[in-house]
């Protein structure tokens, strides 16, 4: 109401001011008229004012017409008003055009359009100064020539993404009202060059809302639901239903999308926030559930693994030595977990002949050498593998390790001590006979290959089992 009363008060102005300018020539014409006549002295410079008067009058006769083009048949027929750009655009012709009539009628001599031709120098400097105004100027005119929007219209434009309803386009630049009620200008030149998303006003906008649901929701269930929730919301449009569908099946929900239409796209911040406020109560009132990030995490409890092997293959391994195999499965089970195993790098001594021993190893996995030292040379005197033992002679005698005994390549090694080979012999008397013989066959052997030795070495075992029973403390 306010803007249609000032507008009158404007048209009434003008045509006041238009009847004092009138007036003003009609008196000047009056007593002045005279000394404008041809042949009158300096009547050339009496014509200045009426020159004035007329090109006043014929201003605010333009002014006049526009209003009365644009603010009503304009606005009468096209249903908006009309963009300030044409309006001006349409003032600045008719009265270029009337102002040229004016001084051609009252200065017949002079020829205005030399004037302006005529200087180059003066059309460069011109030119240059007004580039962005012109640039502006007629990126302006191809924008309303286009007419890709109109006051009213939700654009986005520019590298900045700016948002907003249309509040006007001038000879300079586009004004948007954000929907943080800034106003952002972007100029013309600017905005003809980026890419403009344009909403219509007129037209039924979509926007679309993100939700998730849990896997165990039905989604046929889930899309009648939200759907029937949203389509009545305010501002929703009722011509086109709102469509709910699936996008993703992702990690721990159901990815879904909401597509409605809006009737007042300007509106959509508000709108968007009330269809979510619907699905909400439309979800909690159907028992379907949001989904949420879920993880299922399957603990795997390590054991401490045991140095070298699990009980059950030691075991398995001690039986395959032969001193050990008239021992009871029960007997092998305690006698590996009396066990300790040891890993070996190939080249490191197990055993160095000399030091004092008091357990025996049996070879788990690799292979190891017993060699003895013969004027400071070593002298191999056998390779023992898997399920082989050693290091028995100073455990069973309490004398010093006879030989020194390396690993060949990477070897791993169970070694048993006193107190378990001591329950072994309680309750298997055999045993300490039969490894008696094992020791007396090895001494014989690194007696230096000498039969004689040896054989005296091997008659030498009776002795040898009464020492070792003596060392046990055994009967
Ligand atoms: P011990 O003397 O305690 O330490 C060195 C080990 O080398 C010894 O026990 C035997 O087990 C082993 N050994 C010595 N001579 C031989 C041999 N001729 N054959 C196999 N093994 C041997």
């Amino acid at each position: 109401m306010a803007a249609k009363s000032s507008k009158r008060n404007q048209i009434l102005i003008l045509i006041f001011s238009s009847a004092l300018v009138a007036l003003a020539l009609y008196l000047f014409d009056h007593f002045f008229g005279v000394r404008m006549e041809k042949g009158a002295p300096h009547a050339d410079v009496w014509k200045i004012p009426a020159v004035i008067l007329w090109a006043l009058l014929a201003y605010l006769g333009v002014r006049l017409l526009n209003a009365a083009l644009f603010d009503f048949a304009f606005r009468v027929r096209r249903g908006y008003e009309a963009p300030t750009l044409v309006r001006n655009i349409f003032t600045l012709v008719v009265f270029t055009a009337l102002f040229v009539v004016i001084f051609k009628s009252f200065y017949e001599e002079v020829n205005l359009g030399a004037l302006f031709t005529t200087s180059a120098i003066f059309g460069v400097i011109i030119g240059l100064a007004l580039q962005d105004t012109l640039g502006n100027f007629f990126s302006g005119i191809s924008l309303h020539a286009d007419r890709p929007f109109q006051t009213g219209d939700v654009i986005v434009v520019g590298q900045q993404k700016h948002t907003g309803v249309v509040e006007g386009i001038t000879w300079r630049a586009i004004k948007i009202r954000t929907f943080q009620n800034h106003v952002v200008l972007v100029s013309n030149s600017n905005a003809a060059k980026e890419a403009i998303e344009v909403c219509p006003r007129d037209n039924l906008n979509a926007r679309i809302v993100f939700f998730g649901t849990l896997y165990t929701d039905s989604p046929a269930k889930t899309i009648h639901v939200v759907r029937e929730a949203v389509r009545d919301a305010d501002n929703v449009s009722s011509k086109i239903t709102p469509i709910v569908r699936i996008r993703n099946l992702a990690e721990s929900s159901i990815d879904w999308e909401i597509k409605y239409w809006l009737e007042d796209y300007a509106k959509y911040n508000d709108t968007d926030a009330l269809v979510r406020q619907r699905i909400w109560y439309a979800l909690r009132r159907s028992g379907l559930t949001f989904a949420y990030p879920t993880r299922t995490i399957q603990l795997e409890r390590k054991v401490a693994p045991k140095p070298v092997t699990a009980d059950e293959q030691i075991a398995d391994r001690l039986s395959a030595v032969d001193i050990f195999s008239p021992l009871s499965t029960e007997e092998l089970q305690k006698l590996a977990a009396a066990t300790v195993g040891h890993v070996f790098a190939p080249g490191e001594t197990l055993i160095r002949a000399g030091d004092e021993g008091s357990s025996m190893f049996v070879v788990h996995n690799g292979r190891v050498q017993v060699q003895v030292t013969e004027n400071g040379r070593p002298r191999p005197v056998a390779v023992l593998s898997e399920g082989d033992f050693f290091g028995e002679m100073a455990l069973f005698t309490g004398e010093p390790r006879t030989a020194n005994v390396l690993a060949i390549e990477e070897t791993e090694v169970l070694e048993i001590g006193h107190v378990a080979m001591k329950h072994l012999f309680e309750t298997n008397p055999d045993l300490a006979e039969s490894i008696s013989w094992t020791i007396a066959e090895r001494r014989a052997s690194l007696a230096a290959g000498s039969q004689q030795l040896a054989q005296a070495s091997i008659e030498e075992s009776a002795g040898l089992l009464s020492s070792i029973k003596r060392f046990f403390g055994l009967r």
